[in-house]
């Protein structure tokens, strides 16, 4: 038997929500300051891009930040390209904030984010008037200031490309209208109304008007659903684990997962809501619990959209099957998140079905997983900590190569294991 995981667990702040406040901080005129920033690689990012164009941002210890703004327009040309490594959040905001800016800037990334999609951005932002090279990085954005106001349907449900043309809407004269096709993390929307940005969000519809100055705030960061999942699946699927975490964002758009695991009979209580910066937390009671399968319809796909692979890892561990469907954008992630998910399964000794937006799982009933498979998560930090947690109850070792890429987004991923207990 594995040893249970108990106490309370570390989460690391909400790395969408870091990238967003840091954002906006560099637009605002005058100091911010940031509590419980997302410390990872993807955040350090956007921090290097939106210093090159002139904001100082500055690191206090223990995950405090200041940083002084350049206020909306003030944007300075950027003397090298950014590097945005793995971040499709940073690359795709940060592109929205050239648009609409008298600058350029060029845009790169490693492998993975050179395969993402970034048409999809490129469109809307091509329509308020920016210059964009291609759909792939490298890319170059010529921004143009001022732009074209618009109203743009949103047909892919992405947090990132509505982001992306809000952030271009600040320094676009008029109204800009976004219209989704369905709800999307709005943490955007929450914290540009705490700078106090002109922002109307009404059903599917947000109208941003822009050329408005932001004014600087205190911002504590809300703890990151999607790194709180992994401790909350490890505890659920290792006998005898209670544990807790503190301080875990809640907002509607990200608990998909929770919701699901609930549904599955997962012993998860949040208790203790409250609201920082515009956004829900609550701390959250996990114990060890027997789960079964069930049907995971496409409707949820959005608020749940990181969170699949942990998913399956759950799945794997329940009775029956767990069948998942609408999964087409998972295919776009840092990997191909069904067929990684789909092959690291199967070689721990898990049965799967993998179609085009679909996968189902075939649970052990609770039992552990046959394991000894050696797992490549092709630098895809999800993917890396979703083996890690089903090997805490495998018959034999499950390895996982470089889990330094577990930095991404989770810098503190083994440390919170290991106080928790686990081997
Ligand atoms: C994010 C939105 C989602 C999510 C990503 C972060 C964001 O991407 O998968 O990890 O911060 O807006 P999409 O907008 O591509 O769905």
């Amino acid at each position: 038997m594995p040893r249970p995981l108990r106490g309370i667990a570390q989460i690391p702040g909400d790395k969408s929500i870091s990238h967003r406040a840091l954002i906006l901080a560099a637009l605002a005129v005058g100091r911010s300051r940031i509590a419980g920033l997302n410390e990872g690689g993807d955040v350090h990012s956007t921090i290097a891009a939106l210093r090159a164009m002139g904001a100082r941002i500055e690191s206090q210890g223990d995950g405090a930040w200041a940083v002084d703004g350049v206020g909306v327009g003030g944007l300075l040309q950027p003397r090298a390209p950014f590097d945005c490594g793995n971040s499709g959040t940073s690359a795709r905001l940060l592109m929205g904030l050239i648009a609409s800016h008298p600058t350029s800037a060029s845009f790169a990334g490693d492998a993975s984010l050179s395969r993402r999609p970034m048409g999809r951005v490129a469109a809307p932002l091509r329509r308020i008037g920016a210059r964009i090279s291609g759909d792939f990085l490298p890319l170059t954005v010529r921004g143009l200031a001022p732009a074209i106001p618009t109203r743009y349907r949103l047909e892919i449900p992405s947090a990132q490309v509505k982001s992306a043309l809000l952030l271009a809407a600040l320094n676009t004269p008029g109204v800009t209208e976004v219209i989704e096709s369905a709800p999307t993390r709005d943490h955007l929307e929450r914290m540009l109304r705490l700078f106090g940005a002109d922002i109307e969000c009404d059903g599917a519809r947000i109208a941003l008007r822009g050329e408005a100055g932001l004014a600087p705030q205190d911002l504590t960061i809300a703890g990151d659903a999607s790194a709180a999942a992994f401790l909350a699946v490890a505890a659920l699927v290792v006998p005898g684990s209670e544990i807790r975490i503190l301080g875990v964002g809640v907002n509607p758009a990200r608990i998909g997962l929770f919701e699901t695991l609930g549904a599955m009979g997962g012993d998860l209580v949040f208790s203790n809501q409250r609201e920082v910066s515009n956004e829900p937390v609550a701390d959250l009671a996990v114990r060890h619990s027997a789960l079964c399968g069930v049907d995971v319809p496409p409707e949820i796909a959005p608020r749940m959209i990181d969170e699949y692979p942990v998913l399956f890892i759950a799945a794997a561990f329940a009775r029956g099957v767990t069948r998942a469907a609408g999964l087409a954008e998972l295919r776009l992630k840092e990997s191909d998140r069904i067929a990684g998910m789909a092959a690291g399964l199967r070689a721990a000794g898990v049965a799967v079905e993998e179609s085009e937006d679909r996968l189902a799982v075939t649970g052990s009933g609770g039992a552990p997983l046959p394991g000894g498979a050696s797992i490549d998560p092709a630098g895809d930090h999800r993917i890396a900590m979703s083996f890690a947690v089903a090997g805490l109850r495998a018959k034999e070792p499950i390895g996982v190569a470089g889990m330094h890429c577990v930095q991404t987004s989770f810098p503190g991923f083994q440390s919170a294991l290991d106080a928790l207990g686990a081997p």
